[in-house]
């Protein structure tokens, strides 16, 4: 007789075909960073603050710690340096920049950092591209787009990842890289970027929610599996390194296609609502974050993506030692 339960009749045998496994190095830590003297909680986002600048750095120094060897740098911006036309993107002592050339000044190349490709910190309208008549104008942001991620990438930026959903901004980014002498510089491209209910904690993190309208005019419909294919297609052929779904874990079909799909890195962005979800069961007694954060993370991993990005890396580390 078959008997799949020998499989799992105990821990030895259970490791022993035990089909994928979590590990440190695929995890990218999203950090969140402000201008001021001390770090702020993120009441919505349970364990993470925005950062002030030597916070960060110990911030990177624990992950690095941990196995952990590549954050993604979110900045929060003051209120006044917000506009319509988003020129703090391409100040080259932004925030952003500031941070970035100091983490790199302390860690070099033992740490990779992402940077973020999107309008909204900066845009006094909260939305990812420029803004004119309630309408996202889609080739004028892609050209601020492509600045922004050669400032960034001279700040030393390794990562960049565009997460605006403009279309044909990956092939703008990649020539005005090339351009200016960045080739190696990867190219993460946030490729299904659906318009989810699960951005709400990360929007209250940079309080960049939109002040008019939604992201649907330009994020994906949450209704589309066959759509993530067209985008994908199109990131492939503009010159994406590595290709993105976010969010993860309820968008795993998308992730299976992808798998399939391509031979590019696939990455998944476990987003800030999915984690406080988690975080929020936990606190109500309803489960153990850490055991279900680490099923939810398989899962991703299972579906095949190899980079995740989570909230909960640092907790997920500690966590795979205790294994
Ligand atoms: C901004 C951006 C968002 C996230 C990453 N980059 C929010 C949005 O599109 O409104 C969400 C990440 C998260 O929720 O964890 N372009």
């Amino acid at each position: 007789m078959i008997r799949p339960r020998r499989f799992r009749q105990n821990n030895v045998i259970r490791n022993l075909v035990q089909e994928i496994r979590l590990d440190t190095s695929n995890f990218i830590l999203p950090l969140f960073i402000h201008d001021q003297v001390e770090s702020v909680d993120i009441p919505s986002l349970s364990g993470h603050k925005r950062l002030d600048a030597i916070s960060v750095l110990k911030q990177c120094e624990l992950a690095l710690n941990k196995g952990i060897n590549t954050i993604a740098l979110f900045p929060s911006i003051d209120d006044d340096k917000k506009t319509s036309t988003c020129e703090e993107a391409l100040n080259e002592d932004n925030l952003m920049c500031t941070v970035t050339r100091r983490i790199k000044k302390t860690f070099g190349d033992d740490l990779m950092i992402v940077g973020d490709i999107a309008l909204d910190p900066y845009s006094s309208d909260g939305h990812d591209g420029l803004v004119k008549d309630g309408q996202i104008l889609n080739d004028e942001t892609v050209e601020v787009l492509a600045k922004m991620a050669v400032v960034q990438a001279e700040s030393g930026v390794d990562i960049l990842a565009p997460s605006d959903m403009m279309d044909g901004r990956v092939i703008a980014i990649r020539d005005l890289l090339d351009q200016n002498g960045f080739q190696n510089k990867l190219i993460m491209s946030y490729t299904a970027k659906y318009a989810s209910n699960f951005y709400g904690p990360f929007r209250d993190a940079l309080d960049s929610a939109p002040k008019e309208g939604d992201k649907k005019t330009y994020q994906m419909n949450f209704s589309n599996r066959l759509e993530a294919g067209l985008e994908l297609d199109l990131d492939v052929a503009e010159g994406a390194d590595i290709v993105m779904v976010k969010p993860a874990s309820l968008y795993l079909d998308v992730i299976s296609d992808y798998r399939s799909a391509t031979t590019l890195p696939v990455a998944a962005y476990h987003v800030s609502g999915e984690y406080a979800m988690l975080k929020a069961a936990h606190e109500a007694g309803y489960l153990n974050f850490e055991d279900a954060l680490f099923e939810v993370l398989t899962s991703i991993k299972r579906a095949g993506a190899s980079v995740i990005l989570t909230y909960g890396a640092l907790e997920v580390s500690d966590y795979l030692k205790k294994l």
